[in-house]
């Protein structure tokens, strides 16, 4: 395992959920860390008072956005060595429901903001001896369970052939990319999806810390993806 010490990690959308918990169990592994959030002063209390901790406004939604936030990680660290693709929507879309609009937010925020974003963060990756990128995409990037979640695992099938062009894109030059399937996941989102999320559904510490597993992964070692399931699906 490799020591995560002193690794400067940007997370997208660290200011609540599994965003949140993956920064502060990082935090507690020793890397340093940008956020990128809307709204920086929603970033809890603790990761905000940290020194080893660099707060960016950031829009996933912004076409410039992801290079200004990789412009201001540099400037505060002088290097870059990791991204955690997090930042995701959910919008209940399907054939016959849900309104286009939607579809582009998806799109927009679960698809090209981490395209924009690796993009942006590729050359200053290429720079690092230890390059890891590590997708949240989710298991409707595989499968569809609903109807209502057509357009949501549109975009999440989407992100996972993101994921495969960037791992590809970046092996020769030691980026490293693992994707996270998950299923349900104890946040804000899993309670939009259902009206009331069961208590025995996976928790965003428990993704977090896959997380910093991954991450800890030689080159010769990765994991193209992994699955978390909180119950039973027989294929995934
Ligand atoms: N929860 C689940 O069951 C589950 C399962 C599989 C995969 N996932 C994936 O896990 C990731 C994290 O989701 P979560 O469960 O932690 O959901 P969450 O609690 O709803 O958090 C979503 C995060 O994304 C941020 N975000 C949304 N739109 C953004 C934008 N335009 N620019 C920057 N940040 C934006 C939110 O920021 P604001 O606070 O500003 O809105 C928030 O920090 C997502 O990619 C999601 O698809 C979740």
């Amino acid at each position: 395992m490799l020591d995560l010490n002193d690794r400067v990690i940007m997370i997208s959308g660290a200011n609540r959920g599994i965003g949140q918990a993956v920064a502060e169990n990082l935090l507690e592994a020793g890397c340093r860390l940008s956020l990128g959030v809307r709204n920086p002063d929603q970033v809890d209390e603790k990761l905000l008072a940290s020194d080893q901790v660099l707060v960016c406004q950031y829009d996933a939604a912004d076409p410039d956005g992801a290079l200004q936030w990789v412009e201001q990680t540099i400037a505060q660290f002088g290097q870059l060595d990791g991204i955690v693709n997090n930042a995701g929507i959910y919008r209940a879309v399907s054939i016959e429901e849900g309104d286009e609009e939607d579809l582009d937010a998806m799109w927009e925020v679960n698809v090209k903001g981490p395209w924009r974003l690796m993009r942006a963060a590729f050359p200053r990756l290429k720079q690092s001896s230890q390059a890891r990128i590590i997708n949240i995409i989710s298991l409707s990037g595989k499968r569809l369970k609903s109807v209502g979640t057509t357009g949501y695992a549109m975009s999440k099938f989407a992100a996972r052939a993101l994921h495969q062009g960037c791992r590809q894109a970046g092996w020769d030059d030691g980026i490293r990319a693992t994707a996270i399937c998950t299923s349900f996941v104890k946040t804000d989102m899993a309670s939009e999806v259902v009206s009331t999320c069961p208590e025995d559904v996976t928790r965003p510490e428990e993704v977090a810390d896959n997380v910093r597993f991954l991450l800890a992964q030689p080159d010769h070692a990765t994991i193209n993806e992994l699955h978390i399931n909180c119950r039973l699906e027989p294929e995934y």
